[in-house]
């Protein structure tokens, strides 16, 4: 008869009840991939008369029933949160037991704490579900795209807001009546800071970049923006000149330097990423071997997010067959250290109201000018009766000048900035050949 390794999970809520479901249906499976017989013994919830007809397994509110288990082997953390989420981790693992996390927010802010704890008693964490839910996205950087360098991870991380961009997109509604809509579907949160300010992106482009380049990449050195200055207009004027606007979380390795942004991005429309609509996520990885590819799926929802937690679960027993417990996920690692701001090459578009009258638009040639920054392209429309609104591609230039030029927008009151996204540079993939 085959061994059974027991489970503790920490939730049950949407990811933590999908686990439930594939541990069941899949059971065969898994039994034969592992060698092992896998299920849960006890839950962990905040109120057991919620969950009481939903299953028969043991339901607890004392974490201390899964924690002090010697029984339980492996731990499965699906409650979000920072705390107590990281306590009971931390204890988990002190007590030898293995991790399976989906906790995005809790890897990309002590996911290398974690990892050291982890180590230092022989134990396995992964967390593939806490990027991009049911697409394999860590696994696929960090074995089967071992043997390349990786230069550029460029993703669609963020469900909520690409489900709001494509609605705006596709019906023309302000960025206002898609965020009620997400709300009542439940895309949305009743705060939606975390998604629309493009916070939850770059905690997920934290731990990409960790697993890509071996590099800690800090939240505070991602430059990061979000949705909220995207307009229909922004998004029709875009499409007119070629592009389509994505929320998109980039990190790009430069001469062994790194860096990062979360922010709007004008891409080409026949890039692959234009065409990832509503909640789908994909991310694509350029290296410098493989050139481009790309991972497209579901981010999030309750069965491919525990489909990535089960293949994390499936690691550890194989791990623990193979006694190679506590190896990590990755080993790839060395100093951080961060591109230079006049080193980053980049490329605008701008929104700005000016006020319509002579000299004006000289003035704003000029001061690109000064930084050696010129136009790409121009569109100029009335906007009332004092003033006009102008779009404005820029041509590439340092991310230093860009800035500088903008400083001095900031400072001239007939020159309004109301919106200033990224313009992707052609990539291979859109090239005729
Ligand atoms: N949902 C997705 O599609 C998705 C995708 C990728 C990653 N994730 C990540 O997966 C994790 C779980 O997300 P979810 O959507 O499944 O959350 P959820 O539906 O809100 O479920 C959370 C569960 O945890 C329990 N819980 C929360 N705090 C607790 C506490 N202090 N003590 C005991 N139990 C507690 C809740 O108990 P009660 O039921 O009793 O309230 C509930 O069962 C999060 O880290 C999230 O970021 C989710």
């Amino acid at each position: 008869m085959k061994k059974r390794l027991n489970i503790g999970i920490l939730g049950l809520g949407t990811v933590g009840s999908g686990v439930l479901h594939i541990l069941k249906e899949h059971q065969e499976k898994i039994s034969q991939v592992t060698g092992y017989t896998m299920g849960i013994k006890t839950a962990l919830v905040r109120q057991i008369e919620k969950h009481q007809n939903q299953t028969d397994i043991h339901l607890t509110t004392d974490v201390e029933t899964i924690l002090k288990d010697p029984e339980i082997h492996i731990i499965v953390e699906v409650m979000g949160s920072i705390e107590p989420a990281k306590d009971y981790i931390l204890q988990a693992l002190k007590q030898g037991k293995h991790v399976v996390t989906a906790n995005k927010d809790l890897i990309a802010l002590h996911g290398n704490e974690l990892t050291q704890v982890a180590k230092e008693n022989h134990c396995d964490l992964y967390y593939e579900a806490s990027v991009a839910g049911g697409i394999p996205i860590l696994r696929a950087l960090v074995d089967s795209l071992a043997a390349d360098n990786i230069k550029k991870v460029m993703g669609i991380v963020n469900g909520t807001t690409n489900f709001m961009l494509t609605k705006m997109a596709k019906n023309g509604l302000s960025y206002e009546a898609v965020l009620a809509e997400a709300q009542a579907l439940g895309f949305a949160e009743a705060d939606p800071t975390n998604d629309v300010d493009g916070i939850d992106a770059a905690r997920k482009m934290v731990i990409l970049s960790r697993l890509a380049f071996g590099m800690n990449l800090p939240l505070s050195a991602i430059s990061t923006g979000g949705i909220r200055s995207v307009t229909a207009t922004d998004i029709q004027i875009a499409h007119q000149l070629g592009y389509t606007i994505k929320l998109i979380g980039a990190a790009e390795e430069q001469n062994g330097t790194i860096h990062g942004m979360v922010g709007p991005m004008l891409l080409p429309n026949e890039h692959p990423l234009s065409g990832v609509n509503n909640e789908n996520n994909a991310v694509f990885v350029t290296g410098s071997s493989v050139g481009e590819t790309m991972f497209y799926g579901p981010g999030a929802g309750e069965l491919p997010t525990a489909t990535s937690v089960v293949s994390d679960l499936i690691t550890v027993a194989k791990n623990i067959r193979m006694h190679t417990t506590g190896d990590g996920f990755s080993h790839y690692q060395h100093e951080t250290k961060l591109t230079a701001k006049e080193d980053i090459q980049a490329k605008y578009y701008l929104r700005l109201n000016m006020t319509d009258q002579t000299g004006t638009f000289l003035k704003l040639t000029q001061l690109f000018a000064a930084h050696q920054i010129g136009f790409e392209q121009i569109i100029q429309q009335p906007f009332d009766q004092n003033s006009a609104m102008v779009i404005i591609i820029t041509h590439q230039g340092s991310k230093e000048q860009l800035d500088q030029a903008i400083a001095g927008l900031e400072s001239d009151s007939d020159m309004v900035l109301k919106a200033r996204f990224d313009v992707l540079e052609e990539s291979i993939c859109t090239k005729d050949y």
